[in-house]
């Protein structure tokens, strides 16, 4: 299994779903093998239009703090749990059609989940980042993120250290600063770790 026979699977496997709509779809991006790999939720449709995941505002959030500890985008690899946009289209008033993101469903996941395992073995990282509740839930037995955030676990199914933090888009959600100081932690929390491996 190559990088290139997972593209070809994601596609097959795009092209084929017609369950629910869809807007397009992108691979992991960064090198093969890594050191770190950033797992996120989907990608949205800055991600899907520049064909790689983390470009949009939620890629911003993310880039500024990964600047911050010192690791350069070049040397991790970041896919995602849902390799294709799930949204959702509604009709308005006059007629035209907005889009929007939706959350994937839990089928929507599965239907990735041999094509995530094989990324993982291939990139073989030393440690693995959830950003979000949606790789976590994919990854970990934990429920929700704020019950783990910034702490080590060990995945023995893939034989891998799991490290979850909160999707860098929650800084849009919660600006207060008890939750930014929280969040800034886990990224420094995080440094140490990698320092660590
Ligand atoms: N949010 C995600 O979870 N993944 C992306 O690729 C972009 C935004």
């Amino acid at each position: 299994m190559t990088l290139e026979d997972l593209k070809f699977d994601i596609r097959e496997i795009c092209n084929n779903y017609k369950k629910d709509f869809i807007g397009g779809w992108i691979t992991g991006d960064g090198p093969i093998p890594c050191h770190i790999l950033f797992i996120g939720e989907a990608p949205g449709k800055t991600e899907v239009e520049q064909g790689k995941p983390f470009v949009g505002v939620a890629g911003k959030n993310f880039e500024y703090y990964l600047n911050m500890i010192d690791v350069k985008r070049s040397s991790i690899r970041i896919t995602n749990t849902c390799y294709f946009r799930p949204i959702k289209v509604k009709e308005t008033k006059n007629g035209k059609k907005s889009i929007s993101n939706r959350t994937p469903k839990v089928s929507e996941i599965n239907l990735f989940n041999d094509i995530l395992d094989k990324e993982i073995s291939l990139a073989d990282p030393k440690l693995i980042v959830t950003l979000g509740n949606i790789p976590l839930k994919r990854l970990t037995n934990f429920k929700s993120i704020g019950q783990c955030h910034g702490e080590i676990i060990f995945n023995n199914y893939i034989n891998k250290y799991i490290f979850p933090m909160y999707h860098p888009s929650a800084l849009t959600y919660n600006r207060n600063d008890t939750f930014k100081n929280m969040y800034l932690q886990d990224w420094l929390k995080l440094k140490e770790t990698l320092d660590k491996i």
